[in-house]
């Protein structure tokens, strides 16, 4: 091989050695560059004849195109590659299947809950709802359960800053203070009624809201759902609660055959007072007395509270757990799993 050819051949290795287009300019600056060794060479012919300046000079020129022609070789062969590595860092992959957008749904409770408002509504009772962090009035006193009444200690609960240092605000224990609060605006719209001697309409409301107590294992967390029923007329007794909450037991569980029993119990607030059992004759739970609300005729110093007259004012309330009324009917053993948020327990309720 000849000296020009171990060039051309030196250089095209070089070329092909070079993996990005900045080394490829690198190896291209050394044959063709302005002191590249082709530079070197024509600056060579100078001492050369004429007859031998023509010839060499052939040679060369020769030499330099196939170097040339190497260098765009490779500099197109690097351009392909590196587009070839980005299509493939882009490539979509067609077949894949699209993203849906999930549909979403309600939370099992919020559809026990607009089943209670249905059923309740159907009835003609009214949907209240009342503030979560709630005075130690409403929440208690005026539920008659005074400051120092022992059945405060079942209701122990969170604290919160706001209301006077020896009884200050509190996360509601119950939705029952809202009987109060329900039944004041109430009054104070029919006062022109009352005051004039003449029938008031009917209270009859039902109160869905989130509530509070120092409480967690598989059936109590600290933060559940209550239910409030409350109906205060001229003229309505425990007959009433017994019939309507029968009633609302068997539509809401589409069942017939549900028989209740109205154990005696005892709450400040309504006197005499019960606890709802009810008791399912067909399906896994057939058999077992089950608990599903507290309720009871609406004590005197309540109704009082209400600024209404309890001679003439009598009435019922109850308050039932929504999300043991959702664990009862889907079958649901541990309350949490209402509140942890898995979606994969969340989706079997759409
Ligand atoms: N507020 C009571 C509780 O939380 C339930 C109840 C409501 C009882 C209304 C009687 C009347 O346990």
């Amino acid at each position: 091989m000849n000296e020009l050819d171990s060039l051309v051949e030196s250089a095209r290795q070089l070329f092909a050695q070079s993996a990005t287009p900045a080394d490829l300019e690198n190896a291209k600056a050394q044959f063709l560059g302005k002191s590249g060794r082709m530079t070197e060479l024509m600056k060579g012919m100078a001492q050369l004849s004429v007859e031998e300046k023509k010839s060499r000079g052939a040679a060369i020129n020769v030499a330099k195109q196939a170097i040339e022609a190497a260098l765009t070789a490779r500099r197109q062969a690097l351009a392909d590659a590196e587009l070839q590595l980005q299509l493939q860092a882009e490539a979509l992959d067609v077949s894949l299947p699209g993203r849906q957008r999930g549909a979403g749904g309600l939370h099992p409770v919020s559809l026990t809950l607009e089943r209670i408002e249905g059923i309740f509504g159907s009835m003609g009772f009214d949907v209240a709802e009342g503030p979560e962090i709630e005075t130690d009035w409403f929440n208690f006193t005026a539920l008659n359960t005074p400051e120092d009444h022992p059945a405060r200690s079942m209701h122990d609960t969170f604290y919160v800053e706001g209301g006077p240092a020896h009884a200050p605000n509190l996360l509601r224990t119950h939705t029952s203070p809202v009987q109060v609060r329900y039944a004041v605006q109430h009054v104070k719209k029919h006062r022109a009624l009352l005051d004039a001697g003449q029938a008031m309409p009917e209270i009859r409301v039902i109160v869905p809201g989130r509530t509070y107590r120092v409480d967690s294992d598989a059936t109590h967390s600290p933060m559940f759902h209550q239910c409030e029923g409350l109906w205060i007329g001229e003229n309505v007794s425990f007959k009433d609660l017994k019939v309507v909450f029968t009633d609302f037991c068997r539509t809401f569980f589409e069942s017939d055959d549900l028989v209740l029993r109205f154990r005696p119990s005892f709450f400040p607030f309504t006197e005499p007072s019960a606890e709802i059992d009810i008791q399912f004759q067909t399906g896994p739970l057939a058999g077992r007395w089950l608990e599903v609300a507290g309720s009871g005729q609406v004590h005197p110093n309540v109704v009082r509270n209400m600024g209404l007259d309890p001679e003439k004012y009598i009435g019922f309330a109850f308050g039932m757990g929504p999300d043991r009324l959702t664990m009862l009917r889907y079958g649901v053993n541990d309350l949490r799993l209402f509140f942890d948020g898995d979606i994969r327990f969340l989706s079997q309720f759409q």
